[in-house]
């Protein structure tokens, strides 16, 4: 048996410090996550600077961490893979530079991984043979996307939000309803309670196109229910915790339906059988519920991308870097993070 081709993934584009070790590009071997939660929850979101110096103090330690569970050393990895960009530029700066200092060092070859692409790829991690050609939605804190996936190297946008992000939306909606942060799982706790039919709050429907999505109009809808039309502040001190529930369930129920209608119809426009989902909200579990009731009824495979590969992850980052690795697709020491996407989006 040939020998695996074995990658270490660094991913810090955001405020979460990770390493992984994987195989083949599905064998995890290990993978860490070192979450920041707790240095941003005071703020109500994340303070970029905080971000980067929490993940200068932590990716040393993470790295070797990775290494020491997988059983491995430096010596015995193939190539180092990191997230390059979409991203916060002073949190990828220090992973960046992690793994630019580690490939020179070590003398292994680097690869350069978009982040939103780590996304659309990350169901096969646990799908084997990968499940190409896929329609994928991903949904996360900074990117509302649907690609056509034809293979890992061939990935085509369809459509996106011309404003907020899915999970913006949700880490915005928390805030209104004093949940916390971060917003999405709160939301997701607290409307398993509630009635998804008790407000009929609006679908995020925009004239740009059927795939595009628009969250901002549902975000302003749930506000000014709260505190009534046409007021930016207030409380939820006059609502009891069954009517926060209701507003939580109705909220995630318009945004989810929204969601899997944009899904559904570009499978039927690109023709696929398969659709993949990755990014933090799809650890939704009403998302996932409804994801999987929606593609039962129109025959289509869905690969939902395991909960802790939704949310940021070097795993992914390792897995899609494999394939980079493969194809040749190697970057040199001058690789500088970019807080836009790697490649401009390939529209079909
Ligand atoms: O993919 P991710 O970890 O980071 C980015 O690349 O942005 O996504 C983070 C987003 C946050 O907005 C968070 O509130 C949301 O994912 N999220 C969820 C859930 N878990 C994380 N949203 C809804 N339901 C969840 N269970
Ligand atoms: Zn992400």
């Amino acid at each position: 048996m040939s020998r695996a081709c074995t990658i270490l993934g660094i991913e810090t584009s955001c405020d979460e410090t990770s390493a992984a070790v994987v195989a083949d590009g599905r064998d995890v071997r290990a993978s860490l996550v070192s979450s920041q939660v707790d240095l941003h929850a005071k703020y109500g979101g994340i303070v970029p600077e905080i971000a980067s110096r929490a993940h200068i103090e932590r990716i040393g330690p993470i790295i070797e961490e990775t290494l020491s569970q997988a059983g491995l050393t430096y010596a015995d990895l193939d190539a180092i893979a990191v997230t390059v960009g979409p991203g916060l530029v002073g949190s990828l700066l220090i992973g960046v530079t992690a793994a630019k200092t580690l490939a020179l060092t070590c003398g292994l070859p680097l690869v350069a991984v978009d982040h939103v692409e780590a996304h659309a790829t990350s169901a096969a991690l646990t799908t084997d043979p990968p499940p190409w050609p896929a329609v994928a939605l991903v949904v996360s804190g900074g990117h509302t996307s649907l690609y056509l996936v034809r293979d890992f190297l061939d990935i085509e946008l369809l459509g996106q939000t011309v404003d907020d992000a899915a999970g913006e939306a949700f880490d915005k909606v928390a805030a209104i309803l004093e949940l916390g942060y971060p917003g999405g799982p709160a939301i997701d706790r607290v409307a398993r309670g509630g009635n998804p039919k008790a407000v009929r709050f609006p679908r995020g429907r925009t004239r740009s196109g059927p795939l595009n999505f628009s969250f901002s109009g549902l975000k302003t809808a749930v506000l000014y229910h709260v505190y009534g039309p046409g007021q930016k502040y207030g409380s939820v001190q006059h609502l009891t915790p069954s009517q926060v529930a209701d507003i939580a369930a109705s909220f995630q129920a318009a945004l989810v339906q929204t969601l899997v209608k944009a899904t559904l119809a570009a499978a039927e426009q690109t023709g696929v059988e398969s659709v993949v989902v990755g990014g933090g909200v799809a650890a939704n579990t009403a998302l996932r519920a409804e994801l999987q009731a929606a593609c039962r009824r129109a025959g289509l495979n869905l690969h939902l991308t395991p909960p802790q590969y939704c949310t940021d992850n070097a795993a992914m980052t390792a897995a899609l870097g494999y394939r980079l690795f493969l194809a040749g697709r190697t970057a040199d020491l001058w690789l500088e993070p970019r807080s836009g996407l790697l490649r401009p989006p390939r529209r079909g």
